[in-house]
């Protein structure tokens, strides 16, 4: 049975106190750290770029995953390759016909790729790119805001996706962003989700590390 691998979304930290939110994220038992970075243009809320991404980098070696939410976002893979990303998202819905491109950008920066999809774009869309990528990454809300609730109908696309990688002979992991909580937790595991991005439910903890546990349980 595959690990999975629990991403808290740094979203939901305090950005005025990064340098302790990223020791409680370590001390809490993270895999990686979700970084998502907006423009407030692709989605209509505005977060950090990439000097926030290279001043993360130095003060933690959990590896950062930067979901991309920008128009263009083509211009900006290299800065954020040397900011020290290990996997970057860009999304379809921003890429367009572009997308393979794009992805062959972020891999020839010696980063892993990884294609994003809207809650209502469908997977089908991917076909073409599973074989530039490294990931793939599902959105369970729709992308901007934290603390949203779960989209139920992800579910199912995430089992679609599933098996359009073991048709692709694609062994790369599906990640799930929006919304997850130790109560859907296993249902997304149990579609095929390898990589859980949790926002509020971690940050939003009394006990992070109890968070993350609980996220981690209730999928054995
Ligand atoms: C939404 C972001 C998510 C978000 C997840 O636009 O891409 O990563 O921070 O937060 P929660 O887990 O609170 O839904
Ligand atoms: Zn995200």
């Amino acid at each position: 049975m595959s690990r999975i691998r629990i991403a808290p979304s740094l979203l939901s930290a305090d950005f005025a106190a990064m340098g302790e939110e990223l020791i409680s994220m370590e001390r809490a038992g993270a895999d990686l750290l979700h970084c998502d970075v907006m423009d407030g243009v692709f989605v209509p809320n505005i977060t950090f770029g990439i000097k926030m991404v290279a001043d993360i980098r130095k003060r933690t070696s959990l590896p950062l995953d930067c979901h991309l939410m920008i128009v263009e976002p083509w211009k900006y893979v290299e800065a954020f390759a040397k900011a020290g990303a290990a996997y970057i998202t860009v999304h379809y819905e921003a890429c367009g016909d572009r997308l393979g491109e794009v992805l062959q950008a972020i891999r020839g920066c010696g980063v892993k790729a990884g294609a994003v999809v809207n809650p209502d774009t469908p997977v089908s869309v991917l076909q073409n790119v599973l074989p530039l990528c490294d990931m793939v990454l599902l959105m369970s809300v729709f992308p901007g805001f934290g603390g949203q609730k779960y989209i139920g109908s992800v579910t199912a696309k995430i089992r679609e996706m599933k098996d359009m990688l073991r048709a692709a002979g694609r062994d790369i992991p599906i990640e799930i962003d929006g919304g997850i909580t130790p109560d859907n937790v296993a249902e997304v595991k149990a579609a095929g989700a390898e990589v859980i991005v949790a926002g509020s439910a971690v940050f939003g903890a009394a006990d992070r590390r109890a968070a993350v546990a609980a996220l981690r349980e209730r999928t054995k």
